[in-house]
């Protein structure tokens, strides 16, 4: 299997990490479909290397799965390391792992908060510290990392979510500063998506049953629904591909309308 020679993502080489299921299994497949080759990384080192074999088998593009806890400064070099080998350099890293566990200022366990900080916003630190001097190597590069819109508008009982994602948004602009400074060639930008059709959404609303939640959450999107994996698979294919090669520090909503509000 070799990197794809057609496509909008032509020879370029990805990391994934949160790359087992969800949004991140998707974003890894259709950057695939352009023509990457892709290493997924995930905590659950089982499932991410079921879903890598299934996007090799589909893609035929050349795709790996990594066991990686993104918390772990250590395991981030492992990881950034073992992809860049396998795949013969690295351009693009989406630091899309994460955990929402909801919780308000007064309710929420300490535990809780320091896990969502650790999950959600020192791993974006460590994944943009390890891999910006690895994707200068193979430069032009862009790291993408996912917030999202609870990033930027808050509600009262995502305390801890609500301010990790936060703090990715502001390192995404600091990251890419430096990336500039040091004349990397490396582009660093964040997409904030709203409320996206995953597992995830269940710890959003606890409802009877998955459609019941997606029900409840399209009613307070001017859009009238949710977003689904595909919607940040398409932004994602954007912010790694050339096209993209003027932006930098910036953010990309997906979220129905609910910040015009
Ligand atoms: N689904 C949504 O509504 C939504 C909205 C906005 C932003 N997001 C963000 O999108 C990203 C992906 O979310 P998703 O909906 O696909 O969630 P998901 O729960 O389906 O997938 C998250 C993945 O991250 C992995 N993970 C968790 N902890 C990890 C760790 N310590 N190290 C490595 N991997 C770890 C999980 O194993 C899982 O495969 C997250 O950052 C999330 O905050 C999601």
């Amino acid at each position: 299997m070799t990197a794809g020679t057609k496509g909008r993502l032509a020879g370029k080489r990805a990391l994934i990490t949160g790359g087992a299921g969800g949004i991140g299994c998707k974003v890894a497949e259709m950057m695939a479909r352009e023509g990457a080759s892709v290493a997924l990384s995930d905590i659950n080192g089982e499932g991410v290397e079921a879903a890598a074999a299934e996007i090799a088998a589909e893609t035929g593009c050349n795709a790996i799965g990594l066991q990686h806890d993104v918390t772990d400064l250590e395991a981030w070099k492992q990881t950034v390391g073992a992809a860049d080998e396998a795949l013969g350099g690295l351009n693009v890293l989406v630091n899309n792992a994460g955990i929402c566990i909801p919780g308000s200022v007064e309710s929420l366990d300490i535990a809780d908060w320091d896990l969502t900080m650790d999950v959600d916003l020192k791993s974006v630190f460590f994944g943009c510290r390890v891999s910006l001097p690895v994707l200068a190597k193979s430069a032009p590069g862009s790291i993408i990392n996912i917030s999202s819109i609870a990033g930027l508008i808050a509600s009262y009982n995502f305390a801890a979510y609500n301010t990790a994602k936060a703090g990715v948004w502001m390192l995404t602009k600091s990251a890419a500063l430096q990336a500039t400074r040091q004349a990397y060639d490396v582009r660093v930008n964040s997409i904030h998506p709203a409320f996206i059709n995953t597992t995830m959404v269940d710890n959003v609303v606890a409802g009877a049953s998955r459609e019941e939640n997606v029900a409840k959450l399209a009613r307070q999107v001017p859009m009238k629904k949710i977003g689904t994996p595909e919607d940040v698979g398409y932004a994602c294919i954007y912010l790694a591909s050339d096209e993209s090669g003027f932006v930098t520090g910036s953010e990309i909503k997906l979220d129905g309308g609910i910040s015009a509000m």
